[in-house]
């Protein structure tokens, strides 16, 4: 793994660590905690209780196992706000002041996404695929159509334009969501038989997007398609995304510079960039759109280049 750089520290702004949940994935810890830059911990071994799970590495929500709550207040009263829990399935992020709530992870493939996902496709009414512009695309366009997720986060929406049959560069500047997606990476890349996945999707994490758009700007290779979704202001949604988005939130803070992310979009997209805002909200950094698309809670603004 290339080593983060150091600027990019500044976007963890919470009080973190590595957490392994057993001697064997204690090496493994240490490696990410020393690229993160962030403390690792003790590894926890459970003890037997009675009337619940012992296991630390089993995720907690509602039923969470004693010993990962344990774990998780411990961490709370080393003045901790969040950990990542490396599992002998996936690492996680998990809050300390929200045990009960439970982690997150990333996910590439909807198939381990803690919830049912929805497969889009070419023909779904979906309002990311009318402002993607991929409903009107023969399936042979649209794998030659180039994508770039430029905010990729828990990896939802590039998990999407993937089953839309495009070709995706995903993009975070976080360290610490970089390093939940590395591992949704390579979990996908491990169950993909026929080695289509990572023909399709290329993680460049972390990195800021705005330098990688504007690497690629004037390029013959030059994505046609730039998705940009900064982080909004907190909003009702369902319990699992509330959680989501509190969790991203804490891991990357706000996004303050998302105006210069879209100014970078624009100049390098081919063809369109869609930008996803809450529903009622202005345009990012007041940038009229070619036309917008309305979805329930979302709205995406598209600009046609
Ligand atoms: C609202 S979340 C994106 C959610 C994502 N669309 C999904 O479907 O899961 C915003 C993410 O964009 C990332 N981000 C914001 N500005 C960025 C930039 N300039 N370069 C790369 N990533 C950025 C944040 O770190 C955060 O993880």
């Amino acid at each position: 793994m290339a080593p983060v750089d150091p600027a990019s520290r500044a976007w963890h702004p919470s009080r973190l660590a590595v957490q392994p949940t057993g001697e064997a994935l204690c090496a493994a810890a240490r490696e990410l905690a020393a690229d993160l830059g962030v403390p690792v911990r003790r590894t926890l071994v459970a003890p037997a209780t009675a009337g619940g799970s012992a296991d630390p590495s089993s995720s907690p929500g509602p039923g969470t196992s004693p010993t990962r709550r344990a774990l998780l207040e411990a961490a709370r009263d080393d003045g901790l706000d969040l950990l990542l829990v490396l599992t002998p399935r996936r690492l996680e992020l998990q809050s300390t002041a929200e045990p009960i709530s439970g982690p997150i992870w990333a996910d590439l493939t909807g198939d381990d996404a803690g919830g049912p996902r929805r497969r889009l496709s070419a023909r779904d009414p979906d309002p990311l695929v009318r402002a993607t512009g991929l409903h009107r695309m023969s399936a042979a366009e649209r794998r030659a159509w180039r994508c770039v997720d430029a905010t990729t986060g828990l990896g939802r929406d590039t998990h999407h334009i993937i089953s839309l049959g495009c070709q995706v560069v995903s993009m975070e500047r976080s360290p610490v969501i970089a390093a939940l997606l590395r591992d949704a990476y390579a979990r996908a890349e491990a169950a993909d038989e026929t080695g289509t996945f990572s023909q399709r999707l290329t993680l460049v994490a972390p990195v800021d997007a705005r330098d990688g758009l504007l690497r690629r700007a004037g390029a013959d290779d030059a994505p046609h398609l730039v998705l940009v979704d900064p982080m909004h202001p907190p909003r009702r949604k369902s319990a699992r995304v509330r959680k989501e988005l509190r969790l991203v939130r804490a891991a990357v803070g706000d996004d303050p510079d998302a105006k210069h992310l879209l100014e970078a979009a624009l100049a390098c997209a081919q063809r369109r960039v869609v930008v996803k805002r809450p529903a009622g909200s202005p345009p990012l950094a007041g940038l009229v759109p070619s036309r917008a698309v309305e979805g329930r809670s979302v709205r995406y603004d598209v600009y046609l280049r």
